[in-house]
């Protein structure tokens, strides 16, 4: 028997084995699963029709490998109505199967073996996968608590002449941290410094809070040309299973990624290429009312988790919550999540994927993308959390 160094290197993802958790509890009785990001809410009803008709007028075959050409100019319109930037929509944008494949494909377009990529930790656990797969070496960034900050002499100190890329999630998951333009521009510098590349997933950008604004890297000075801009449809239409994403790179790292992507997946798929333009062309309106909504539901969960005992910085960003538990006196963070799960009916995500193996986090993650209902009856499920593990403790 064989396998490559790479397919053992890398850890089945712990995301996955919380719903496998959801699976097992559910069986035993009523959950409510706060776990694997994904939206509990239906896709606007105007581009549900519009993959139908796509579906309909037998948009069946593959379409250009790069992406639907008016796909890729809705969202080269996109960035440009939104952020200022411009983008030619037909040498800057690949079209990919979500951002999955984007950072993947970015990583596989930079990257040779014994170089390192950087990371702030806690991070998502896909990265760690990516870098394996591209043969390159993790170098970590710690995010610290309580507000999840990095240190800007520890970040300094990570760059280096091995460094090849920086993979910056902003907003943040698990943290939900939205960095601040001075944040973006110290690291810009040192991108710039040492010639490092920026490879920014922002499929959260539509969801900042409390004011924040959501900043684009590539539109920090001198970014523009070192950046891979990932983004998609998963998150903010609710469409994580259509897998269409993209990457914005300059035509020459755009022209080397199209071939990784050919030879990865060769097109993302047709019909929600297609109503993905009547996604991007949604009004303004469709951004307001999802940031008032998810504003909702992020302190209905916040508030709950406090309740129970649990500390956490309120989310600047995304629709998660990294909550730590280290009050509530649980050996680490599985031991925490298989108790909610099994005392408490409330089925969350082990923090410990997101840091550096054999961390033990006593962080947990939670999802906020659900029906109000859900959070309300989790939050009194958890209610007595905190009184309960007093009296084990006694
Ligand atoms: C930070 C981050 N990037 C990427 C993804 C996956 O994106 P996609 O569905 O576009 O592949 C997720 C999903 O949870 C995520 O949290």
């Amino acid at each position: 028997m064989h396998l490559s160094d790479r397919a053992q290197a890398i850890p089945s993802s712990n995301i996955r084995d919380s719903m496998k958790r959801v699976a097992i509890e559910t069986a035993k009785g009523t959950v409510v699963n706060l776990a694997q990001g994904l939206p509990e809410f239906a896709a606007p009803d105007v581009v549900k029709q519009a993959a139908i008709d796509a579906i309909n007028s037998n948009q069946n075959q593959y379409c250009d490998t790069w992406g639907w050409i008016p796909f890729r100019e809705a969202i080269a319109a996109k960035y440009s109505n939104h952020y200022g930037l411009t983008v030619d929509p037909h040498e800057d944008i690949t079209v990919t199967c979500g951002v999955s494949e984007a950072v993947n494909a970015a990583l596989l377009t930079v990257a040779n073996p014994g170089d390192e990529v950087i990371v702030f930790e806690p991070f998502y656990e896909n990265y760690f996968a990516n870098i394996i797969i591209s043969n390159a070496v993790v170098r970590y960034v710690k995010l610290h608590k309580p507000d999840f900050t990095f240190d800007p002499k520890e970040l300094e100190e990570a760059f280096n002449s091995k460094t090849r890329a920086i993979i910056i999630n902003n907003p943040n998951n698990p943290t939900t941290r939205v960095f601040t333009r001075e944040e973006l521009e110290l690291i810009a510098k040192l991108c710039q410094k040492w010639n490092v590349f920026a490879i920014c997933d922002e499929i959260y950008e539509h969801m900042v809070y409390d004011g924040r604004k959501h900043i684009v890297m590539a539109t920090i000075p001198g970014m523009e040309e070192r950046t891979f801009t990932c983004s998609g449809l998963s998150k903010t239409y609710n469409l994580t299973g259509w897998r269409v994403g993209w990457v914005i790179a300059p035509p020459f790292y755009t022209a080397a990624l199209r071939k990784i992507h050919d030879y990865l997946t060769l097109v993302a798929p047709t019909p929600f290429q297609i109503a993905g333009v009547t996604a991007l062309q949604l009004p303004e309106k469709f951004y307001s009312d999802l940031l008032t909504n998810y504003t909702v539901l992020r302190d209905t969960l916040s508030d709950a988790l406090l309740n129970a005992g649990l500390d956490l910085l309120r989310p600047q960003g995304t629709y998660f919550i990294l909550a730590d538990c280290s009050n509530l006196g649980f050996k680490n963070d599985q031991e925490a999540v298989e108790y909610l799960a099994r005392e408490h009916r409330v089925v969350a995500v082990s923090g410990f994927s997101f840091f550096r193996p054999n961390t033990n986090s006593q962080s947990i993650r939670f999802c906020f993308a659900k029906q109000r209902p859900n959070l309300q009856r989790a939050g009194e499920l958890m209610a007595a959390l905190k009184e309960r593990r007093k009296q084990e403790a006694t």
